[in-house]
């Protein structure tokens, strides 16, 4: 004769699921220590994303407004005659992620005074909307192809004229071994104040 079963559902019950159904604080500390655990992980994870989202702005960020000096002659190149003479800037492009190697990325316009050392530059961006200015030798003058602004060979305006401001001038160094340099920025277009571009 078959013995009788015992309570399945009971011996399945396995001891420390008897405690945790004895003693509700138990529990309630147990699932309050597993938010904690996952909260703490989830908080862990924030410092790599943002340094990783850092590193893959950081381009943006120091292509913006960025400026550097760049070599744009050798100061024997410049005769000591007080007269502008046009040089280009050529420099290594960086457009967000994308490096190109060096190409012309704008000009300016430099002279010096008699056994002088010390070189002005102005740049050859029209501060109306950006046009190029050139160097009329005939009126010496600078000549805005586009609107007809025109400045003095010292960069300022000669009115009537569109053009907001003076030519813009810019840093510039020259170095121990005759290289002369320009700290080379843009400004914004159309205003009358000297502002950078971001
Ligand atoms: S852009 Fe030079 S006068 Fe307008």
């Amino acid at each position: 004769m078959a013995r009788p079963h015992g309570n399945n559902s009971a011996a399945s019950v396995r001891p420390d699921d008897r405690s945790r159904g004895a003693d509700p604080l138990a529990a309630r500390r147990e699932f309050m220590a597993k938010v904690v655990a996952l909260a703490c992980g989830g908080l862990a994870t924030i410092p790599p994303v943002v340094a990783g989202l850092w590193a893959f702005l950081d381009p943006l960020r120091r292509t913006r407004g960025a400026a550097s000096f760049l070599s744009v002659a050798d100061l024997a190149a410049i005769p000591d005659d007080g007269l502008p003479r046009q040089f280009p800037v050529i420099a290594d492009r960086v457009d967000a992620w994308t490096g190109f190697a060096a190409e012309p990325v704008g000009a300016v316009y430099l002279s010096r005074e008699q056994g002088s050392r010390e070189v002005r530059a102005l740049s050859a961006t029209c501060p109306h909307a950006g046009c190029f200015i050139d160097l009329e030798k005939a009126t010496q003058c600078f000549r805005c192809p586009c609107h007809n602004s025109s400045f003095t060979l010292d960069g300022n305006i000669v009115n009537p004229s569109p053009s907001p401001r003076a030519m813009d001038e810019l840093e510039c160094r020259v170095g121990g071994n005759g290289q002369v340099e320009v700290k080379w920025q843009k400004y914004r277009a159309g205003i009358a104040e000297k502002v950078v571009q971001g």
